[in-house]
């Protein structure tokens, strides 16, 4: 695990797309792409330094379960971009959502999270936590009033939050989030990216990325991070050595191969969501278009003022329902139906009778899932061409 480097105060205050050029490259390293440390232990060269190193949240140089070097320069990377005095990476998004949950909590105590969310998440929520007795109480994304009124004093020990939340593009007020007294607060920020949105700016406590999307960005390493303060992901360390869901060094470099070029993608994925989000409103065979972007979005306003870019994936209606979302996502030629997001291939799900295919009506209802509901994840080909693929499937409806 890893503390931002300190000898980094001297250096002009770059913005957000410089850093990530620049961020987790370690001083003592002439090699300017990331060095793959693929050891999974190290020589110790005294019993003393072995038991400091087996005792230390710093040691990258002990046992590659306990921390990496190719992997500490990520995490670096990740505490850098989201101004946190510490960082820890993990084998995926659900190894970080599952190393803060069960690290900090415990049996008696509450939880507080959104009916939109991650479908694993959401599993974790349902139907692990109740095993291991601890309650969870789940509310509307996109009502400031709502986390607050659900804080049980003295039980209530953690507020987890995703924002903008799978699949609707649902916001979480972040400034709200941050203010409320007692409870860590956690955002799941992976649609955001560290360069659209800082949580940790807004007083919340801990964010939360899986790197397996647009951070890693080419769907070739499954990565998770966690960043916030030294002394949460301490606490955090701990768990996450006996969770054993440690990053690998592979994903790791190629995590900080990502993060090098991720302002440029996202600018083409946001450029060409907001252009298709639009083309999209004005079609009558397509309702209820979301897109933080759009003025229509009901939180376009808070989307305005705490994101820095609006990001590449948008979500709508077909009027056609069920029937229409199924033959929808068959009928793009270019644009593949998978399940994940952020990656250079646009990508389009239907979740009614695919990821979400298992929930009830009414936990569809309140995720807002409609039968007719597509997801796109915008990739970085030719905005003309994404886009005559999605009117040509489209097309395939008829009227
Ligand atoms: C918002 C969000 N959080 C967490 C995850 C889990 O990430 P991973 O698949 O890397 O475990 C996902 C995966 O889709 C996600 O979309």
């Amino acid at each position: 695990m890893t503390d931002q480097h300190d000898d980094r105060d001297d250096q002009p205050d770059y913005r957000p797309d410089t850093t990530a050029i620049r961020a987790g490259r370690p001083d003592d390293q002439t090699a300017l792409a990331p060095v793959i440390w693929a050891s999974s232990t190290f020589v110790s060269n005294s019993v003393d330094e072995g038991r400091a190193m087996a005792t230390s949240t710093d040691a990258t140089r002990f046992y590659s379960r306990y921390g990496n070097p190719t992997v500490s320069a990520f995490e670096s990377a990740i505490a850098e971009l989201e101004g946190a005095e510490s960082a820890r990476a993990f084998a995926s998004g659900m190894g970080a959502v599952t190393g803060v949950v069960l690290g900090l909590c415990s049996t008696g105590d509450h939880i507080v999270t959104q009916h939109q969310l991650y479908a694993g998440t959401q599993m974790l929520f349902q139907a692990v936590c109740p095993r291991f007795g601890i309650d969870v109480t789940f509310v509307d994304a996109a009502d400031p009033d709502a986390w607050d009124a659900a804080v049980v004093p003295g039980r209530t020990t953690l507020l987890f939050a995703e924002s903008p939340a799978n699949p609707r593009l649902d916001l979480v007020d972040l400034d709200r989030l941050g203010s409320v007294r007692g409870p860590m607060t956690v955002v799941d920020s992976t649609f955001a990216t560290p360069l659209a949105q800082r949580p940790l700016d807004h007083g919340v406590d801990l964010v939360v990325h899986s790197a397996t999307k647009a951070i890693g960005g080419h769907n070739d390493a499954t990565l998770g991070a966690v960043a916030g303060s030294r002394e949460l992901l301490d606490w955090i360390w701990g768990f996450a050595v006996l969770q054993g869901a440690n990053a690998s060094p592979f994903d790791a470099a190629a995590g900080l191969r990502g993060i090098r070029t991720l302002g440029v993608r996202l600018d083409r994925q946001c450029a060409t969501a907001a252009r298709l989000a639009e083309l999209l409103e004005a079609d009558a065979r397509v309702k209820d278009v979301r897109y933080p972007g759009l003025a229509s979005h009901p939180q376009h306003e808070l989307a305005v003022r705490q994101m820095r870019r609006f990001g590449g994936l948008l979500t709508f209606d077909l009027v056609g329902g069920l029937d229409a979302g199924a033959r929808f996502v068959e009928s793009t030629r270019l644009c593949q139906l998978a399940t994940s997001l952020g990656g250079p291939e646009t990508l389009v799900t239907h979740p009614a009778s695919t990821t979400h295919v298992n929930l009830l009506p009414d936990e569809l209802a309140a995720a807002g899932i409609g039968p007719g509901t597509v997801r796109i994840s915008v990739g970085l080909e030719d905005p003309d061409d994404v886009i005559a693929d999605v009117f040509a499937a489209l097309d395939t409806l008829g009227d």
